[in-house]
């Protein structure tokens, strides 16, 4: 079951009204929709947003709200539909929910490879659509995957990383999770010294690449600031800093054009209380500007 983050603190920002329109655009287990629900008594308008439709159909069942299937950088063209001009707050809280992780404790195949803890298809599509992991590590030329790799998971060794897995798929095209784990061993070993496991950044970096998570990134907090009425507030609850530079220069560059004002001085972060209850807090940044 997910555990929302830095749940109170990002609805305290948003401040969401009796009658205002929330956009809840990364819905996953539905907990900060919930909490607004909860503070409102029902009296408040959610559309909720997620690519991933297990996480809309779960959302649908459980939640009073129009809850669609759709990545947050179509927000317009949902709003379009639903003949909605202006909304009053959005959140963004990114990456993946740890109900797409742990889907890895269902038989094999039907895990979405998004750990490199347990052995699965190396998928790692949100959404389900388009090319997963393996298409892109076995299709995808030498210098391409090793700029992801750089790019995206700020991977030291992202080169020989890079030409190994160009060799291996030679021998035998990689599948799962564990063909890319003894890949990125033989080039990192395990050290005792290790503070996280030395395929973290490798699966970071195929993730935000299949998912194109930086360009839906940018394009949604586009879109969503357009969308806000006067006074309306943005929150985004990001997880690494790639998603937080975004955050930050898209918010600073507002409040520069004297457009927004900022609503959290400094990026939140979890207390040393939340972190020990949920250790996957423990990178999340939460920032909120409101819009003029
Ligand atoms: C961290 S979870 C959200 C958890 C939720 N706030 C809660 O407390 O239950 C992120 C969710 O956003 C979805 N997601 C990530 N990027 C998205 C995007 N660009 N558009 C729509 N959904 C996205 C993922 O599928 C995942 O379900």
């Amino acid at each position: 079951m997910h555990k929302p983050v830095l749940l109170h603190e990002s609805i305290d920002a948003l401040d969401v009204q009796v009658g205002e329109i929330f956009l809840d655009g990364t819905l996953g287990g539905g907990g900060h929709s919930i909490e607004v629900l909860r503070r409102l008594d029902g009296k408040v308008r959610i559309i909720g947003l997620d690519q991933d439709s297990k996480a809309v159909e779960l959302a649908r069942e459980k939640l009073n709200i129009e809850a669609k299937t759709e990545n947050f950088r179509n927000l317009d063209k949902v709003l379009g539909e639903l003949s909605i001009l202006s909304i009053d707050a959005i959140l963004f809280d990114l990456g993946i929910s740890t109900d797409q992780f742990e889907e890895s404790d269902l038989p094999a195949q039907i895990g979405r490879g998004f750990s490199f803890l347990r052995d699965e298809p190396l998928d790692m599509r949100m959404s389900r659509e388009g090319p997963t992991a393996a298409d892109i590590l076995n299709s995808w030329d030498e210098h391409a995957i090793e700029l992801i790799l750089r790019g995206f998971g700020e991977e030291k060794f992202s080169r020989k990383i890079a030409r190994l897995i160009v060799e291996r798929r030679e021998v035998k095209p990689f599948k799962t999770t564990f063909d890319l784990v003894g890949t990125v061993l033989e080039v990192k070993p395990r050290s005792w010294r290790d503070r996280i496991h030395p395929a973290t950044k490798t699966f970071q970096a195929l993730r935000i690449a299949v998912n194109e998570e930086l360009t839906a990134l940018e394009i949604g907090l586009e879109k969503g600031f357009k969308v806000l009425g006067q006074n309306g507030r943005f929150a985004v609850i990001s997880f690494h800093s790639l998603e937080d530079r975004i955050v930050k220069n898209f918010f600073r560059d507002r409040i520069k054009e004297k457009v927004a004002i900022q609503i959290t001085k400094k990026p939140v972060t979890p207390s040393a209380e939340e972190i020990q209850i949920n250790p996957r807090s423990r990178s999340a940044k939460l920032r909120v500007i409101k819009k003029l």
